[in-house]
């Protein structure tokens, strides 16, 4: 079982990687393999809709996301994490849903268990959540909740929030359960 984090954030160490990362680490005591993807170490553009993947399923930009789309197509569960950005999602995490239209035709991500997380300074997270729920369903994935609040500013203030942290724990535990169950069923 393999279960991929990605952090749409650009700060290194931020609450958001924090939190995936216990999200992750909660998964790996299930015996599930993890791999970190961070928004920050890749050089991706934004989809420029030119309808070149509707029928081949494949993304005419060669950029890091190749990389990504095969992470993203060899794991069985993915937590996605973003803090809130004047209300909703990063423009890191859109560019990334957006750049998933290729994988939507074929319905490539279909069945892929998952979650999210949003972090924010104070406020505007069910933006954040309503967004990311959404595009689980467009892209036939499977949310084991409706995604996980949490809550810090500077580096490193989302540790005060316990709150946070056991329900990023919890996220990356019912995952790996869920990518357990199916997997006996299949
Ligand atoms: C451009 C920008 C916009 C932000 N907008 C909001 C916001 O709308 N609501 C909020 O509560 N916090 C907002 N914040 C604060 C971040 O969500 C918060 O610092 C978060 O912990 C950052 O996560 P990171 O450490 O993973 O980057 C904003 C921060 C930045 C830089």
């Amino acid at each position: 079982m393999n279960v991929l984090g990605i952090v749409c954030s650009s700060r290194k160490g931020g609450n958001t990687e924090i939190l995936v990362r216990e999200a992750l680490n909660e998964a790996a005591k299930k015996d599930a393999e993890t791999d970190l993807i961070l928004f920050a170490d890749l050089n991706i553009s934004p989809c420029t809709g030119c309808g070149g993947c509707v029928n081949t399923g494949r993304c005419v930009i060669e950029d890091d996301m190749t990389k990504v789309y095969e992470k993203l197509l060899s794991a069985d569960g993915i937590v996605f994490g973003t803090p809130v950005y004047f209300w909703t999602v990063t423009a890191q995490a859109k560019l990334l849903m957006d750049r998933t239209y290729s994988l939507y035709h074929g319905k490539k991500l279909g069945g892929k268990v998952c979650g999210c997380i949003a972090v924010a300074g104070r406020r505007g997270t069910v933006n954040v959540l309503s967004t990311f729920n959404m595009f689980f369903l467009g892209q036939n994935m499977i949310p084991v909740s409706n995604g996980i609040s949490a809550y810090g500013s500077g580096i490193g203030d989302v540790k005060k929030d316990e709150n946070g942290i056991h329900s990023a724990r919890d996220l990356g535990l019912r995952i790996a359960e869920t990518v357990y169950k199916q997997k006996k069923l299949s």
